[in-house]
């Protein structure tokens, strides 16, 4: 199931583990990379050393490709400077315009790739010179760049930069979706929601059970958890807080229930009600209140297996719906 997308990254099969910040780490990411995908490093908040620390971690755990991914709605400059000094095979840019990062990443032997949710934004990625274009489907958990859906997206994106590999993102959780975006002339898929559920992903036990139970209608898009990263909307499974917001008659920031109330507790502290923060595992007090990220492809979350396993079965899967496809082409 090679495709040139996996040339372009040096993998094996067509499967990225998205990064989600906060969930994903080192043991994931080199697991997936181990597998033949390609494993994400999640570093946008990282200080310094912490993240030259998960970079030696990653290549400590595999001798595969393996990538970084920058938000640019916080400033990056020093985090890229690492990336660059660290050798990082792959450079993942998010909610922004990667165009001042491109020539410096090439120069120092990286790929690059950029996130984008039209085909004008891909258009600009790609004159910038961006190796791959993640298309962002607005059923994709976490933060959300824009609101067209994954099937239409990826194929406006194709058709703008093709022969440019673009790679899937949003509501894809196994070989089915994966196929599908083979079929709209995406290169690979981008999964995150799917790959929470592996026991690698650093996620709060009662966050992965809601993860679990939930399907495919679960999930909201909203700008509700906005504390620390504001006006950026975001798909997240439908809780208590949303539940009381509404009830509230959805105030505006600054007036709503609970506002600058601490629901949880972590190592850095109390964690607010309306705060965009991965529940992690270390963390106690009141986990089903905070933002529990996630996609609409959640309905095909039903086990926890590891992340190998996870990516073995997708592309299993991928193979099977391919060549039944294909007998029904005759
Ligand atoms: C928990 C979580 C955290 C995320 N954090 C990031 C991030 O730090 N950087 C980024 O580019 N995308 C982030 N995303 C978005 C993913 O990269 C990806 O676009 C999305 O997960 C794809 O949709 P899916 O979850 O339906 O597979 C995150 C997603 C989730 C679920």
């Amino acid at each position: 199931m090679r495709t040139a997308l996996c040339d372009r990254l040096g993998i094996e099969l067509p499967i990225v583990q998205a990064p989600m910040g906060g969930a994903a780490g080192p043991a994931l990411a080199a697991a997936v990379s181990n597998a033949g995908g390609l494993g994400m490093l999640p570093l946008s908040w990282h200080p310094a050393e912490a993240m030259r620390a998960a970079i030696r971690q990653t290549r400590a755990l595999t001798d595969r490709p393996f990538g970084v991914n920058l938000v640019l709605a916080f400033p990056q400059d020093e985090r890229f400077e690492i990336c660059l000094e660290e050798a990082v095979p792959v450079i993942s840019f998010f909610w922004g315009d990667p165009a001042p990062f491109v020539a410096r990443a090439h120069a120092a032997g990286a790929v690059v790739t950029s996130t984008v949710a039209s085909a004008a934004q891909a258009r600009a990625a790609a004159a910038a010179g961006v190796d791959a274009v993640v298309a962002q489907g607005w059923e994709a958990g976490g933060h959300v760049l824009g609101e067209v859906a994954t099937l239409p997206l990826t194929r406006a994106v194709v058709q703008a930069v093709g022969p440019l590999p673009v790679i899937a993102a949003g509501g894809i959780s196994d070989g089915h979706g994966l196929a599908a975006a083979l079929a709209l002339g995406a290169g690979g898929a981008w999964i995150g929601t799917r790959f929470l559920a592996t026991p690698e992903a650093q996620v709060h036990p009662q966050y992965r059970e809601r993860l679990l139970a939930a399907d495919e209608a679960s999930t909201q898009h909203t700008g509700l958890f906005d504390v620390g990263w504001p006006d950026a909307p975001h798909r997240v499974l439908r809780n208590s807080t949303i539940a009381a917001w509404e009830a509230a008659g959805r105030p505006a920031s600054g007036a709503r229930p609970g506002e600058g109330e601490a629901v949880a507790q972590g190592p850095r502290g109390g964690v607010l009600r309306y705060a965009s923060a991965t529940p992690g595992p270390q963390l106690t007090g009141d986990i089903e209140a905070l933002s529990l990220w996630a996609g609409q492809g959640v309905a095909g979350v039903r086990e926890v297996k590891p992340a190998a396993e996870v990516v073995a079965a997708i592309v299993a899967e991928a193979r099977t719906v391919l060549r039944d496809l294909g007998r029904l082409a005759g």
